[in-house]
């Protein structure tokens, strides 16, 4: 059975459509790479362009069990208080991630998001806050804040590094890409790296849990790369003995 909504590459031209003019812009690519992508990617098959599943996902094509940005929403809201201030690095074009929690927070009735990226489009319609510029070390950050990032490529380090200073929070689905100095490590050498140093450096107080997608997002072949979840380690209560007993 096909993962997707859609079979049809008609509604591809359809999802177009109704970005009208803006798509242009909002993808930054010409009409030549967007058909090129179009004949690399398959509709029911899995997706083999990030791109293409913004689009999609933009759109409201995608299941929410196949949808990558569904299923982080879900991990996110599973480990997470989300009545916070929460930061999203490395959306991409479509701030998708940060718009599915930042409708999570309207309805809990508290928080907010703010999602950087310098490809991300303004106008996407919204009520996560959109910064169009990089995250870096300048870039304040309030106490207790709650870093997320799909997929966030070379911000990846930038995000771990800062959240380890300010003793923060944070889920990142990992990419598929080696971002350490050590150039040929294969994804999962690079991975297994990554993880290692982060158990090293993460403070005492958090611990780091790898969770993964649902295999239902890629067609049941697989599921992913892990995805990095640093949380606060559970308050131990204390319980004083009856007075009698002392
Ligand atoms: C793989 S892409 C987009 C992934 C996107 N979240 C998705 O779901 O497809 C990684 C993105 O990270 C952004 N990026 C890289 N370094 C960044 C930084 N320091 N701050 C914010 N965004 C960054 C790039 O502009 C790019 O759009």
């Amino acid at each position: 059975m096909s993962p997707y909504i859609t079979e049809d590459r008609r509604d591809i031209v359809r999802i177009l459509i109704k970005f009208k003019e803006d798509y242009k812009e909002a993808l930054g690519y010409n009409s030549g790479n967007l058909n090129a992508h179009l004949m690399n990617d398959k509709i029911g098959e899995p997706l083999t362009s990030a791109f293409l599943a913004q689009i999609y996902e933009a759109a409201g094509l995608m299941k929410p069990s196949c949808s990558v940005y569904h299923q982080m929403t879900e991990i996110i809201n599973r480990n997470f208080n989300l009545k916070r201030d929460i930061v999203e690095i490395g959306s991409g074009i479509f701030p998708i991630l940060g718009h599915y929690l930042r409708e999570r927070q309207l309805k809990l009735g508290k928080g907010s998001v703010t999602v950087y990226d310098a490809n991300v489009w303004t106008d996407y319609p919204t009520k996560a806050k959109l910064v169009r510029s990089y995250f870096n070390s300048r870039v304040s950050v309030t106490p207790n804040s709650l870093l997320v990032g799909m997929f966030p490529c070379e911000a990846t380090e930038t995000m771990i590094e800062r959240a380890e200073q300010e003793d923060l929070e944070f889920c990142i689905a990992l990419c598929g890409c080696n971002h350490s100095d050590i150039p040929y490590l294969s994804t999962a050498e690079y991975h297994k790296l990554l993880i290692e140093k982060i158990q090293d450096e993460l403070s005492r107080r958090k611990r780091l849990k790898i969770e993964y997608f649902p295999s239902s997002c890629f067609g049941n072949r697989h599921r992913g790369f892990p995805i990095l979840i640093a949380k606060e380690k559970p308050k131990i209560k204390l319980f004083t003995l009856p007075s009698k007993t002392r």
